[in-house]
């Protein structure tokens, strides 16, 4: 399949309808300090305080702090004892996503139509109320110890979920960057695990493969690897799924499941509708992006044709371009944000381009594995 074909009205008919999924509606990150992490998410990131849940709410064991920037919400969760569930998943995958959460109507149909469907159980429909109203929350597993949880809050019209009170700031709260929404999330996935998880998305919740990269698309000196796209019938929600494939080294996918000790979220693309205001705000927060060389500059105006941003804009800070037959994109990737080198972030600005940035992934990799020969990884 060919990156530069994606025939949407074709995708909605080919996904399943039997799970109605209406967005992402939050992701919780297990990290080991919460409170620095917030932090972090505010001053480099430009999130917002917004809620808070710990000992001073009756949650003894957790402590967990919500940061919002338009449509994203994160949830930053560290353990305030020994030996929780939370505290055992740092120790063995480091910070890293655990939930995915996705947005339904009924978060209990949701479940048991999963769980008719195959799915593993991870929390059975669970009802919590405060004086905002009601919310459901259920939940499966998917790769590795990664989680979704649905979310139904059509009864709830308190701040953020029942047991969390607002967090406010008076002192500090540093100025958006202008991230909006969730683009797609990324997994990584054991050697020989994709068509598995490929089939989970369909056959579980519904969802359709869109595109599919093999090595033959995406391979350097050193590297492969395979990656196939998964997408929900309304397109909100997207999941391409990465499998690592045999290299003359140690590829990127294989140090990530080395240090994440398993299978899980790569990387976290949010949407920007001004992607170089974006990068010049987050560069200037100390966020540090991937760089490919200068010469893909000297080349770009070749091969992506007319674009409406000067190159000289996109060249000090970085940012990548990449053109399909609907339209171009434009992309950066950060570095890890945790100790090991695992998860990171993507900010994209799509200007009709509904793809990935194949074109990129070549010189993209490269530079990554510039950083791995840096770790000894490679
Ligand atoms: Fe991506």
């Amino acid at each position: 399949m060919s990156n530069a074909t994606i025939d949407l009205p074709k995708l909605y008919d080919a996904a399943a309808d039997f799970m109605p999924l209406l967005g992402t509606d939050y992701l919780e990150l297990y990290v080991s300090n919460a409170k620095q992490a917030a932090h972090f998410y505010k001053a480099a990131f430009g999130f917002q305080s917004y809620a808070y849940k710990g000992l001073e709410t009756g949650s003894r064991e957790l402590e967990s702090y919500v940061v919002i920037q338009d449509k994203i919400r994160l949830i930053l969760t560290s353990p305030l004892k020994s030996g929780t569930d939370v505290g055992k998943h740092i120790d063995k995958h480091g910070d890293g996503v655990k939930v995915i959460a996705l947005w339904v109507d009924d978060a209990t149909y949701a479940y048991e139509e999963a769980m008719k469907r195959g799915a593993t159980h991870y929390m059975k429909p669970t009802v919590e109320e405060d004086e905002g109203g009601r919310v459901v929350r259920s939940g499966i597993y998917t790769y590795g110890e990664t989680v979704h949880v649905f979310v139904e809050r059509k009864d709830y019209n308190g701040l953020f979920l029942p047991g969390y009170r607002k967090w406010e700031t008076p002192s500090y709260n540093p100025e958006p960057t202008g991230l909006k929404y969730v683009d797609h999330m990324v997994g990584n996935v054991e050697l020989g695990r994709m068509n598995h998880w490929v089939k989970f998305y369909q056959e579980v919740l519904g969802f359709a493969q869109i595109l599919s990269f093999d090595d033959k698309d995406i391979s350097t000196e050193y590297t492969a690897l395979m990656s196939k796209v998964m997408s929900n019938g309304n397109g909100r929600i997207k999941f391409p799924i990465n499998e690592p494939a045999e290299g003359k080294k140690k590829s990127q996918i294989d140090e990530y499941l080395d240090f994440y000790e398993g299978e899980g979220v790569q990387h976290i693309a949010v949407a920007t509708d001004d992607i170089i205001g974006t990068i010049k705000e987050l560069t200037s927060r100390g966020i540090e992006f991937l760089r490919v060389p200068d010469s893909y500059y000297d080349m770009l105006a070749e091969r992506v044709g007319n674009i409406d941003e000067d190159i000289e804009a996109l060249r000090p800070l970085g940012i990548l371009v990449d053109r399909d037959d609907e339209g171009y994109l434009l992309q950066i990737f950060t570095k890890p944000v945790e100790p090991r080198p695992t998860m990171f972030f993507e900010i994209i600005q799509r200007k009709g381009a509904t793809s990935f940035g194949k074109g990129n992934f070549k010189a993209l990799f490269e530079a990554i594995e510039r950083e791995q020969e840096l770790r000894g990884t490679l």
